[in-house]
């Protein structure tokens, strides 16, 4: 049907049309339509960047692009990831097949990603000698399903792809018929626009740094934001106010941006934003909660079973996430729900998702994109669904900075006074690595090097931090978390009254070291201490690894929770090439050269 609508529309290469009908000439076969997208396949094949189930072409009054979904799974991953952005939907079922199993789990995912225009199709009417009985009877099957499920066709059409009846011209041979051709259907469609009435949804999508000024950069997906604007972070929970909106090549600096726009933007506040928030306005904004309700489709070849750990894509945001609960499972032909305890290759049901971080989210019937997800296993993309927030209580009063009514008090002592009485400037050593690594032991032998040569260093060790100020955390994924983030702050705070601060924690996930980066500003020096799995399990000072193993000890780094090392550490230190004495006259030395005042020369004194 696409190879015939291309070829009607005049949207084919040149010369290729000639080329199918000499090749099924001499084959006596009817001229094979499909064949014509063999031929924008190889075009595109020059052009990797083009996903090749997009379709372009024009009618004479606009151009589309088709996303092509048949039937088998790796095609509807496409359609999760393109549907999820169409504006509308053509079901093509065979009159003399009917409508399948597939074609009803199909209507269900439109419906499930919130689509609202939809035409039916039904083809290959040569095949029944255009008889109009065969068409009312698939036509009336397929516009009651959609209907019980909310959908309303625009029209239903009978057509012959092969020969082009109703296509682009209407049929003779169809002379009980008088509803729309294909390409007016497509043409009645309405362009759906951007919803600028609903409130702000802004998922930050990349911060830059331009000389001192961050950046924020991001898609309105609705509403509108304005300079002057108070917005609210979420799932920071924090408030800045909109200090410009940036653009280049433009004289006049815009005072707005409205939904369906990309948009750069400043903010009045220093603080860390990182891909993955939403900026919304704060008398609107959405909910937070680390567990939701989803309709889900699953498309993963192995079943979903609870307990599944996978890679959630809400937005611009990224999180693992874990498989709580499969509440049912829906039969997509009678609509009705079953108990189930596993999820099989593209079933749909409902869920519960639990994340390790608190997350931003809406309800899909009120907010498309922030309300939908994909869930992503390795490279591959095995579910999509949608959110209801029902029943799951907002936890953003959770979630707030406590106290209010701050002002920052000023020091009226300069780092630079603190440095030249210390002799040496402030920093933050921030070691990371897996256990037995060796982080405690170069953070004690640096800690006592650097005293002995008269500077003031002090070492904040995992184990001793979580004997006092951290003993009411654990290492689940949430407590591992807070408890970097104090040490993080910890560390800023020793770093800012001058001295050197080690810290010696595994600190496992990139965003959180990248977190105390933020709280200490300039002077943080990341440090890898590198030694693979199998050595440091070899070495197992504290006997921690066996124990792991046993599963004695539950949620061990590196064994059964993760480890992300640094993408891009300051120093690394490789414990496995080198002795300890050699790793700690490294460190000393980076050490001594970052923080030893530079005395200025005398020609710049003068
Ligand atoms: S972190 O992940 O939150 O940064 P931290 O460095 O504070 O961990 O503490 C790690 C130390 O706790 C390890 O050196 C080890 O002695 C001990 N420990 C106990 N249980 C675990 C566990 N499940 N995973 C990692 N370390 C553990």
């Amino acid at each position: 049907m696409i190879g015939r609508l291309l070829y009607d529309t005049g949207s084919l290469p040149e010369g290729k049309v000639e080329e199918l009908r000499r090749a099924s000439a001499r084959r006596h076969v009817p001229i094979e339509w499909s064949f014509a997208l063999d031929a924008l396949q190889a075009e595109r094949d020059q052009a990797v960047t083009i996903d090749t189930t997009q379709i372009w072409f024009n009618s004479e009054s606009r151009s589309y692009v088709i996303i092509d979904a048949p039937g088998h799974v790796e095609f509807l991953r496409n359609m999760l990831s393109g549907a999820a952005n169409a504006e509308a939907a053509v079901l093509v079922v065979d009159v003399q097949e009917s409508a399948r199993e597939q074609s009803f789990r199909h209507a269900y995912l439109l419906r499930l990603l919130g689509l609202q225009q939809v035409a039916v199709v039904v083809n290959k009417m040569d095949g029944v000698e255009f008889r109009a009985a065969p068409f009312r009877k698939v036509g009336r099957e397929i516009t009651e399903y959609l209907q019980g499920i909310g959908l309303k066709p625009t029209a239903v059409v009978p057509i012959s792809a092969r020969d082009g009846d109703n296509l682009a011209t209407r049929s003779t041979r169809t002379e009980w018929y008088a509803g729309p051709t294909l390409i007016d259907v497509l043409d009645g469609f309405s362009v759906q626009s951007a919803p600028v009435a609903r409130s702000l949804r802004l998922p930050i999508q990349d911060v830059y740094r331009f000389d001192n000024r961050r950046i924020l950069v991001g898609l309105v997906e609705s509403g509108i934001i304005r300079v002057g604007d108070e917005l609210l972070l979420s799932p920071s929970n924090r408030i800045a106010r909109v200090q410009s909106i940036e653009t280049w090549g433009r004289a006049t600096a815009p005072i707005l941006a409205k939904a369906g726009r990309a948009v750069a933007f400043t903010i009045d506040q220093q603080f860390f934003v990182e891909r993955g928030e939403i900026a919304s306005h704060s008398d609107s904004p959405p909910k937070l909660s680390n567990v939701f309700r989803a309709n889900l489709f699953w498309l993963g070849q192995r079943p979903l079973t609870p307990g599944a750990v996978l890679k959630l894509k809400l937005a611009t945001k990224e999180t693992m996430v874990s498989i709580q609960a499969i509440e049912r499972v829906i039969n997509t032909r009678t609509l009705s729900g079953h108990a189930a305890d596993e999820m099989k290759c593209s079933e749909v049901g409902e869920v519960v998702l639990r994340s390790r971080e608190i997350l931003a989210l809406d309800n899909h019937a009120d907010y498309a994109a922030t309300g939908r997800f994909v869930l992503v296993d390795g490279f591959e993309t095995v579910g999509g669904g949608v959110i209801s927030t029902d029943g799951y209580p907002d936890q953003r009063q959770l979630h707030r900075v406590k106290a209010t009514n701050l002002t920052e008090v000023e020091h009226l002592l300069t780092p630079e006074a603190r440095a030249w009485r210390n002799g040496h400037q402030g920093a933050v050593i921030w070691m990371t690595g897996l256990s037995g690594a060796g982080k405690s032991t170069l953070a004690m032998r640096l800690e006592q090097r650097l005293f002995n040569k008269g500077f003031h260093a002090y070492v904040l060790d995992g184990d001793n931090v979580r004997k006092g100020v951290n003993a009411d955390l654990g290492f689940a994924p949430e407590d591992r978390i807070e408890n970097i983030r104090r040490v993080g702050e910890m560390a800023a705070l020793i770093a800012d009254a001058g001295l050197i601060v080690i810290t010696a924690f595994i600190s496992p996930y990139i965003a959180d070291r990248g977190r105390a980066r933020e709280a200490s500003g300039e002077a943080f020096y990341e440090v890898y201490v590198k030694a693979d799995l199998e050595t440091c399990e070899k070495r197992d000072p504290k006997g921690l690894y066996r124990r792991a193993r046993t599963g004695d000890i539950k949620e061990f780094t590196g064994i059964s929770a993760p480890y992300q090392a640094p993408l891009e550490p300051d120093v690394v230190v490789d414990t496995v090439e080198n002795g300890i004495d050699e790793c700690v006259d490294q460190l000393l030395a980076y050490v001594q050269q970052r923080v030893t005042l530079k005395i200025p020369s005398a020609a710049e004194v003068a």
